[in-house]
């Protein structure tokens, strides 16, 4: 059993915390009745960071943090099982927050709503931002802007029933509100280098999101190489922002987008929509993916199928960038 000591805002003492073999920091923290903010507890969102005044921060727990954080002791609690005592006490991330006021909302179809905020840090498209809906609860969102161009940071956000920031985004948040954003996070996105390579991107729901970022930051940036992407559903009414994707393809010869669906439940205006299995659809229209740079987006089941997919047809790892939208709940 390891003992830790935190010592909150506003009290006098520090408290001990025994952590059960394993344990983490943060469910430590947690199961003795301390309100510590965290989203994804798999070390990517960065809202769980706490303090240690100690030298013995495990190095996995500052995987992704800014140096200027570790020097200050900063840690991520979900992701560090200590194995000696440390001291704790809450990060200053006021900093490191920055407030975006929403400038537009726009229901995208009847699940999916799009926020545009103000921008308020520069990143590349794909990339994504942690948003704090108030001090406790924070989920990580992927950016579809382009940073260049355009002068908001878009998100696209699926309402899960129940889900406590999905639902009050779509249902409750509205245009001037100002919400907190941390970022930005993440190294899935377009890195100008070989313009002839072919691209394939794939992703499913509002895996859309980064990919329509990283599709027109690479077509921006004046890449020629073949560009696949393929956009998968349920059904064929889930799709969203149909319009401008089928205007980009007629618009760029070297784009080729497959809208891929179990079931087609409408009549669809071009003949890029496929019904079946996304994975064997995949398969046919791309059996070999020597060469490609592969990016991935969306539900974590998806993307580590189809890393596996593209690594046995030929894909090297170096090369498949994702972004798994891993969904642990409050
Ligand atoms: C790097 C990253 C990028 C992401 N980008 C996006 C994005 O661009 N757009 C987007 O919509 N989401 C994205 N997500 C997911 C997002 O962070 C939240 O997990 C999601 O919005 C649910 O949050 P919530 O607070 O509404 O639900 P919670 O309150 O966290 O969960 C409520 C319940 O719903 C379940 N649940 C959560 N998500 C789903 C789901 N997708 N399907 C079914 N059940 C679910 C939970 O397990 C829980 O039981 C991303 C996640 C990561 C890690
Ligand atoms: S990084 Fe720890 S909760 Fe997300």
């Amino acid at each position: 059993m390891t003992t830790l000591t935190y010592k909150p805002d506003g009290e006098e003492q520090a408290f001990a915390i025994n952590l059960n073999e394993g344990e983490t920091v943060l469910d430590g923290l947690l199961r003795h009745g301390h309100d510590v903010p965290h989203g994804c507890r798999a070390g990517i969102c960065q809202s769980c960071i706490i303090a240690s005044d100690s030298d013995n921060i495990p190095e996995r727990a500052q995987q992704g943090l800014k140096e200027t954080h570790k020097k200050l002791g900063y840690f991520l609690s979900c992701s560090c099982v200590p194995s000696a005592p440390m001291s704790l006490h809450p990060a200053r991330l006021d900093a490191a927050k920055k407030t975006a006021k929403v400038l537009e909302k726009t229901h995208l179809s009847d699940n999916i709503v799009r926020l545009r905020v103000e921008k308020v840090f520069d990143y590349r498209p794909g990339q994504f931002a942690t948003i704090w809906k108030d001090q406790h609860i924070a989920r990580s969102y992927s950016i579809a802007s382009l940073p260049a161009n355009e002068q908001f940071i878009e998100f696209h956000i699926k309402r899960i029933p129940e889900g406590c920031f999905s639902s009050w985004a779509y249902d409750e948040l509205t245009e001037g509100h100002e919400i907190q954003l941390q970022g930005p996070l993440g190294e899935c996105f377009y890195v100008k280098s070989d313009t002839e390579q072919a691209l394939f991107l794939a992703g499913i729901g509002t895996g859309l999101a980064p990919l329509y970022g990283i599709v027109r930051d690479a077509l921006q940036q004046g890449h020629t190489g073949n560009i696949d992407l393929v956009i998968a559903a349920k059904q064929s009414e889930s799709y969203y922002l149909v319009e401008p994707l089928l205007q980009m393809e007629e618009r760029f010869p070297q784009l080729h987008i497959h809208f891929i669906s179990q079931k087609i439940t409408q009549r669809w205006p071009t003949n890029n929509l496929i019904e079946g299995d996304v994975y064997d659809e995949i398969k046919k229209l791309v059996p070999d993916f020597k060469h490609r740079k592969v990016f991935l987006c969306g539900a974590e089941s998806f993307v580590r199928k189809m890393k596996k997919q593209c690594f046995l047809a030929g894909a090297n790892m170096r090369d498949i960038l994702s972004d798994p939208f891993l969904a642990f709940g409050a």
